[in-house]
């Protein structure tokens, strides 16, 4: 099963997928927290990435599309996914594609979060007093926001043309309150 979580900056997706991964044993996938580790190691992806995602832009998608097929083509990754921050572009959809018809797969669901954006700006806010993430600036989350609208929004009418069910998520209220709604989701979809 291969599942995709998806919503702007802030939505709550690496919130809600950990706890989806811990009900449901789907194995969580998320670019933004894998790009983020090899800034930490100061790899060369981290050190091609690291200026990019902390203006609030997307990252090429040759080279994430590259680090997602190296992990889905790894024997030991579970097939059964939640994938968080990919796809983010047509092109990264494309590409994702091509990568599970290769294995026989497709994408099975969607949940997509749906979440105002004074909201999500108080969330990031929030968090860059607290956790002090580098592209929690209010630079870097106007762009991110702006990133979403122009690209990745997309994404969602590419799914739904090919029959993909997109389950529209609120995703205002506690964490415990979301979860809630995305187990009903799952549920149905397992
Ligand atoms: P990524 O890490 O994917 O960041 P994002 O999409 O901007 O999303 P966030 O992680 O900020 O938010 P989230 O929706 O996961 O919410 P969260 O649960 O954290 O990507 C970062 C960057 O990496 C990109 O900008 C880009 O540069 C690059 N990148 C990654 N993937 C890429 C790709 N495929 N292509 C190209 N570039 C890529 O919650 C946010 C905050 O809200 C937390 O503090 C949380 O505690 C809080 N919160 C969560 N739920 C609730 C709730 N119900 N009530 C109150 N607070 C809540």
């Amino acid at each position: 099963m291969i599942g995709l979580i998806f919503g702007p900056p802030g939505s709550g997706k690496g919130t809600q997928a950990a706890h989806v991964e811990r009900e449901f044993k789907l194995s969580h996938l998320s670019t933004g927290d894998i790009l983020r580790a090899e800034v930490a190691r100061g790899t060369e992806i981290g050190k091609e990435a690291e200026r990019i995602m902390r203006a609030g832009d997307l990252v090429p998608d040759d080279l994430i599309i590259r680090i997602v097929q190296g992990i889905l083509r790894d024997p030991d990754v579970s097939s059964e996914v939640l994938l968080d921050g990919f796809p983010r572009t047509i092109e990264q959809a494309k590409a994702l594609d091509q990568m599970l018809a290769q294995e026989g797969h497709k994408v099975d669901f969607v949940i997509a979060f749906k979440v105002p954006e004074d909201v999500l700006i108080e969330r990031l806010l929030h968090r860059a007093e607290v956790e002090g993430r580098a592209d929690d600036t209010r630079e870097a989350i106007t762009e991110r926001m702006h990133e979403y609208k122009n690209l990745t929004a997309k994404v969602l009418d590419h799914y739904r043309k090919q029959g993909v069910k997109v389950h529209e998520i609120d995703g205002l209220g506690t964490v415990e309150e979301v979860f809630e709604r995305i187990r009903q989701v799952v549920n149905r979809e397992k």
